[in-house]
């Protein structure tokens, strides 16, 4: 194919990379008009899209891109839209070539392209017009919904440019960068507790369940019994799979938080290839992979971090009916798992992300046949920044494992020798002082010269010296500093640490002469709770 035939219809898809085209599939599903989708009307308008060719073609008379450049330059010079609901759906799919898959071919879906950065908008998008066409909401009416954070941005996207107030609810171990998110994009975040099941009034569902009935002319949106949920997968993402993998899907692996996903895909593969298998891959302490591997529901279930997916109940718009097996996945693989992505094939997935791929890898290296297996980057790793991709965070919960020493080094979340310890030198001024610890997120700081320590500066130094004459902010460090210091030896047992806390200091730790790092309280409790965990 030359480049003067890559414009079908006038206009190029996302996916209208230089390829020479396999069979070009259609679903059925999708106008093939090409016009941009706002002006195609109906309610999947977002899926004007074209097809799935996977090998690329040198472009003709354009020798001055490397190949990878201008194939990277084909695949995102779509048209131009008029808006970003319009980039909702029609997200790539690249194939893994470093990960170990035994003897399969495994496929990643990055939703972590779509606008919001999640599989989420599909569902933001066709529960509010949805809504809209069943007359349930008015120009400026008010959504809630209880999401544990993608769904919110998905909702918030379409309420923002459609004009909605929307409420949320979300629960507090989500994650600080998806709330930030949410404020930044104007919706309005009510946190609730993480720790209690369906039924407890502070549930995040029960509780936006609550706030929609006490707000005059709310709507609940409520994924998990929305069949506008289902339904956007059933004819976006399905179609998309289908056309991309050329109609040979051996297995799709899936997570399930609202089910939407899982109940969608499963409904349209069932009419269009009934033999692909549907895998669950699900965090250990949700209930389902053991609803699906053994027939049971627990009455109990255990947290985990993981994000997005997993459940303590079955929710109704759920169709498990298709789902042959499920693994469950502990945080730990899902997190190292994710990170391994990065690494290998250079993509930032999300914390389930690495649950889905852990448990498509497993099922992918106990195949005995070449199998084409599907799975999906179901957010992206932007919102775990500050968790999975952060060392400190994952060794602080005990995911990333240190050689032990046997000493206090073991406490010690930052050491000095591996330059991890934040510091500042008795010469640098305050005020560098005071930007460093709000950088760093850090209450104290070393005062180093050269390799020794000479001082400690914490922020009740900093603030009763620069109290009442803020233009000390500019005096160097060593006129606040706190020079008499208590050091401890490294060798030294872990109670004699609780005395240095009972004074309100935090422990520096030494090797004779040679300074190795601080001790916090948050950092001796870390260690005490990963010892139990
Ligand atoms: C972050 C995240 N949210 C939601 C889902 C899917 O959930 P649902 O069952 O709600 O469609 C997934 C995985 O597929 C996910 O990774």
């Amino acid at each position: 194919m030359g480049s003067t035939r890559r414009r079908r219809n006038g206009a190029l898809t996302r996916f209208s990379f230089l390829v020479s085209a396999g069979p070009r599939m259609r679903a059925g599903l999708f106008p093939a008009t090409g016009k941009p989708p706002s002006m195609l009307g109906g309610h999947f308008s977002m899926l004007a899209f074209d097809s799935a060719r996977t090998t690329l073609e040198p472009i003709a008379n354009a020798p001055s891109h490397p190949l990878s450049l201008r194939a990277a330059i084909e695949v995102n010079a779509g048209m131009v839209v008029n808006s970003v609901l319009e980039l909702i759906g029609r997200t790539p799919m690249v194939r893994a070539r470093h990960l170990d898959a035994g003897q399969c071919e495994l496929f990643l879906k990055l939703e972590s392209a779509n606008p919001g950065g999640s599989i989420k908008d599909r569902i933001g998008l066709s529960m509010i017009e949805g809504a809209e066409r069943a007359g349930k909401i008015k120009p400026g009416a008010t959504l809630v919904e209880g999401t544990a954070g993608n769904t919110g941005i998905g909702l918030a996207l379409v309420a923002q440019q459609k004009g909605y107030r929307l409420i949320l609810v979300v629960p507090d171990k989500m994650s600080r960068e998806k709330i930030f998110n949410l404020k930044a994009m104007g919706a309005e975040v009510v946190l609730t507790r993480s720790d209690v099941a369906k039924g407890h009034p502070e549930y995040y569902q029960d509780l936006a369940a609550a706030i929609a009935e006490k707000t005059p002319g709310a709507c609940f949106i409520n994924q998990f019994g929305n069949a506008d949920n289902p339904a956007a997968h059933e004819a976006t993402t399905g179609p998309e799979i289908f056309e991309q993998m050329e109609g040979r899907v051996d297995a799709i692996v899936f997570g399930c938080g609202s089910s939407g996903t899982m109940t969608g895909l499963s409904r349209y593969f069932e009419k269009v290839s009934p033999r692909t298998e549907f895998i669950l891959a699900d965090p250990v302490g949700s209930i389902l992979a053991q609803y699906i591997n053994e027939g049971t529901l627990s009455t109990k279930s255990a947290s985990w971090m993981v994000e997005g997916i997993g459940e303590d109940f079955l929710p109704s718009i759920s169709d498990f009916s298709r789902v042959r097996k499920a693994y469950a996945i502990t945080d730990k693989e899902s997190f190292l798992t994710a990170r391994e992505l990065l690494k290998k094939e250079g993509i930032l997935g999300g914390s389930s992300t690495g649950t889905l791929l852990a448990a498509a890898l497993r099922y992918c290296r106990e195949q005995r046949e070449r199998k084409r297996v599907v799975t999906l980057v179901c957010d992206t790793g932007n919102k775990y920044l500050s968790k999975l991709y952060n060392d400190y965070w994952m060794l602080d919960n005990g995911f990333l494992d240190r050689q032990p020493t046997g000493d206090l080094s073991d406490l010690i979340l930052r050491p000095y020798l591996r330059r991890d310890t934040v510091v500042v030198g008795p010469n640098e001024l305050l005020v560098t002082a005071y930007n460093r610890m709000k950088l760093y997120d850090v209450s104290q700081l070393p005062v180093m010269d050269g390799e020794k320590i000479v001082g400690i500066l914490d922020e009740s130094d900093l603030l009763m010296h620069v109290y009442g004459d803020e233009t000390r902010f500019r005096d160097p460090v060593s006129t606040a500093m706190v020079s008499r210091l208590d050091l401890l030896p490294v060798n030294s047992s872990i109670e004699s640490l609780l005395p240095v806390f009972e004074r309100g200091h935090v422990a520096i730790v030494v090797d004779g002469e040679k300074f190795l790092g601080l001790i916090t309280r948050i950092d001796l409790l870390n260690y005490l709770r990963r010892r139990v965990a």
